[in-house]
C-alpha cells in the first residue's frame, strides 16, 4: 500500500472540479496544514492560488494530497511541502514518533 497518494487537478470552481469532495469522502482524518501551506506559498507567486480548494487527508496509512492541475503549479506546491512531508510520512508509518523541538 502506498503511503502517499497525489491527485492532480479538479480543485477549482468548475462544475467538474470535485476532487476535494471525492478525496474527503474516502479519508478518515483531515490534514489541513498541507493545503494551507501550499496556498500560502503559492499566493506569493499568483493570487489565483486562493482559488484552490485543495484538500489533504489520511486514509489508514495513506496520506492523500490534492495537487493543482498545471505542472507548474504542482512544482510550486510540492517545493513547499516536500521536506516536512518526509517527517509526516515517517510518523504515519511508525518510523518516527515525535517532532524535533527547536
Ligand atoms: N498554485 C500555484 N502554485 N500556481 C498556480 O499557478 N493556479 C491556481 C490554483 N493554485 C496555481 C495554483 C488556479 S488558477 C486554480 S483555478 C486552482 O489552483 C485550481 O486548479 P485546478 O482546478 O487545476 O486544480
Amino acid at each position: 500500500m502506498a503511503n502517499v497518494l497525489f491527485t492532480t487537478g479538479g480543485t477549482g470552481f468548475s462544475q467538474r472540479d470535485v476532487t476535494p469532495e471525492a478525496t474527503k469522502a474516502v479519508c478518515h482524518r483531515d490534514v489541513p496544514g498541507i493545503p494551507e501551506a501550499m496556498r500560502a506559498a503559492s499566493m506569493q507567486i499568483t493570487d489565483k492560488a486562493m482559488l484552490s480548494r485543495a484538500y489533504a487527508g489520511i486514509r489508514k496509512n495513506t496520506l492523500v494530497i490534492n495537487m493543482p492541475g498545471s505542472p507548474k503549479a504542482v512544482k510550486e506546491s510540492l517545493e513547499v511541502i516536500i521536506e516536512p512531508l518526509r517527517h509526516g510520512i515517517e510518523i504515519l508509518i511508525g518510523d518516527a514518533s515525535e517532532c524535533a523541538r527547536k
